[in-house]
């Protein structure tokens, strides 16, 4: 059995057994390696992926449930080579991690900017607590979204 999938708008598809969680499809299958199997229980968010324009834990996901919605990584974020204003206000203001959790914090951010053009300070910070960094720089993210927002 195969399973159908749209990734970053591209039909693809899964010979992986219909449980498998989608972050191991998008790595092992598909070669979408921004999000990352971290802690695998739900708990840090670096695993994070839209689905059907929603945050999800791409670790907690079987593959078969997200058969025919739009799965969008943090390798289909930028348009024809754009970065999106999340992405640009990050790069343009430092504002980056060492890699690990920082692809789930950009799907985050980017769903916080598309439903809430109108979000506060408060607001970054909740849209962020699923999302768990070691290098403790939420300061310089959240201003880079303040700035996202403001230029939106
Ligand atoms: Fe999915 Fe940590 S790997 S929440």
């Amino acid at each position: 059995m195969s399973l159908s999938l749209i990734v970053n708008s591209n039909h693809v598809a899964s010979a992986a057994d219909p449980v498998t969680p989608l972050v191991d499809v998008l790595r092992e299958e598909l070669h979408l390696t921004g999000a990352k199997p971290v802690c695998r229980e739900g708990f840090c968010g670096a695993c994070m992926v839209l689905v059907d324009g929603e945050p999800k834990l791409s670790c907690l996901m079987p593959t078969a449930l997200v058969a025919g919605c739009e799965i969008r990584t943090i390798e289909g974020l930028a348009t024809q080579g754009q970065l999106n204003p999340i992405q640009a206000a990050l790069e343009a203001s430092d504002a980056v991690q060492c890699g690990m959790c920082f692809p789930g914090m950009v799907v985050s951010l980017t769903h916080l900017l598309t439903t809430r053009p109108d979000a506060t300070r408060d607001d970054i910070r909740a849209a962020l607590t699923g999302n768990i960094c070691r290098c403790t720089g939420y300061e310089r993210i959240i201003e880079a979204t303040l700035l996202a927002l403001v230029a939106k």
